[in-house]
């Protein structure tokens, strides 16, 4: 039985449907939107007979038990939020992915020995309270519920309150930090959001390692005055420092480190005024821990002294920080052993984007596949995969869940009965 790209397709589309209006896709964590899409997930996982719970950090899971071990599970999840304007795919295809798969599990009316579960994380995207992969941090135990009360958005509604007043479940919310007693292995679809595999030809990428990050909010205060009664020696302009700085954070990337900075508020931005307070984010990734250190230090020296140069305050704030993750050869092995059964050409490499398996990955086995994006667009309205190929890798991926869903260290390894040394991919 393979995944059908006509099912995923509809599931994509109806929860694309599910975002404010505007270009591209809007599905801020807790809002409406976010809801309609977790229901419908719901909808379909019911009609299974799985389980919904939601958990007191605001992550979703649904569970069906296994026919022979109560625990532990093999979960397959990812995220329903988006980036503003963004794209249909990302976080969503994985979630979809385990849809999929406990579709075909329940075609074959042959459940997993343990049980499995769809997990849907919130707040991946760190678009509304401004902290990437806050649910699965939460789930993971790294995000105390005090550090989760300091989380606002731009209304300075808390995370935990934003959860509390728009979903119905919030009041009959389980615990869930999870550890490998609950949760054996975890696997992750996502679209690729760069254009290696395209590039390659290849149908599937098998994640190695997820780049670890570093993430600031830096505030610069300077003196809003007349921008035509001020001369240029009295100013503390706070948008002409944030400039400089900008331009810091991209000379600073060197090597493999990438740094972005993405969001820019200069108050009071009106033409006439010096901008008397800026605000901006860094964003700083390397798969090389001590490279993503040293780029780091240096950004926020050179921040600071922009600030010292110039006599403005600089506030600077860490947002988020995550080590780089190598995801385990257990399970990359049985994703192997699951692509050469079925013929699918893969390759294996890294990922530039944070992703929740990189917090399940703290807690026990992860692993992720990559589908291509076609021309390795993301985080935008023309963000695009073909569904077929998204078929793939959950075809891909349920060789590799049935394995882990068998008995401890194996038994059921990949779905050949035993697979030949990892190549660097097959035809
Ligand atoms: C999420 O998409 C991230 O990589 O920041
Ligand atoms: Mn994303
Ligand atoms: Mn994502």
């Amino acid at each position: 039985m393979r995944a059908s790209a006509d099912r995923i397709r509809l599931d994509i589309e109806t929860i694309a449907g599910c975002s404010a209006s505007g270009p591209g896709i809007d599905r801020l964590t807790f809002t409406p939107e976010y809801w309609a899409a977790v229901d419908y997930v719901a909808g379909q996982m019911g009609a299974l007979g799985y389980e919904r719970k939601t958990t007191v950090h605001g992550n979703t899971r649904f569970r069906r038990e296994g026919s022979e071990w109560a625990e532990p599970a093999v979960a397959v999840g990812s995220h329903l939020d988006a980036v503003p304007h963004g794209g249909r795919f990302d976080g969503v295809a994985g979630v979809v992915a385990g849809v999929e798969i406990a579709r075909l599990l329940a075609d074959q009316d042959d459940a997993l020995g343990r049980p499995f579960e769809v997990i849907v994380f919130a707040e991946e995207e760190g678009a509304r309270f401004g902290s990437v992969l806050t649910g699965s941090k939460a789930f993971a135990g790294r995000l105390s519920d005090c550090e989760l009360a300091q989380l606002k958005d731009a209304d300075g509604t808390s995370y935990l309150e934003a959860f509390a007043e728009s979903s119905d479940s919030a009041a009959t919310a389980v615990s869930g930090v999870v550890g490998a007693g609950d949760v054996a292995s975890y696997f992750e679809l996502h679209i690729e959001q760069s254009v290696v595999l395209e590039t390659a030809r290849a149908a599937i990428g098998i994640v190695q390692a997820i780049v670890g990050l570093r993430q600031y909010r830096v505030v610069y205060s300077g003196t809003a005055n007349h921008a035509g009664a001020t001369p240029m020696r009295l100013r503390k302009d706070s948008l002409a420092a944030a400039a400089r700085a900008i331009v810091s954070v991209e000379e600073l990337s060197t090597g493999a480190t990438v740094g972005t900075v993405g969001m820019l508020v200069s108050e009071p931005n009106a033409a006439n005024v010096i901008p008397g307070r800026t605000l901006f984010s860094v964003d700083l990734r390397d798969t090389d821990p001590l490279a993503l250190q040293a780029v780091g230090d240096a950004v926020l020296k050179r921040i600071r002294d922009i600030a010292e140069e110039r006599q403005l305050q600089a506030e600077v704030k860490m947002t988020a920080e995550s080590a780089p993750v190598v995801l385990f050869p257990r399970l990359r092995d049985s994703l192997r052993c699951s692509a050469e059964t079925l013929g699918i050409h893969y390759l294996e490499m890294p990922s530039g984007a944070a992703h929740d398996a990189q917090e399940m990955a703290g807690v026990t086995e992860a692993a992720m596949v990559f589908v291509p994006s076609i021309g390795g667009r993301s985080h935008c309205p023309e963000e695009d995969t073909p569904y077929e190929a998204i078929a793939l890798g959950v075809d891909v991926l349920l060789g590799a869940v049935r394995a882990a869903g068998g008995p401890p260290g194996g038994g059921r390894e990949g779905s050949a009965g035993g697979c030949a040394a990892s190549t660097q991919g097959v035809q």
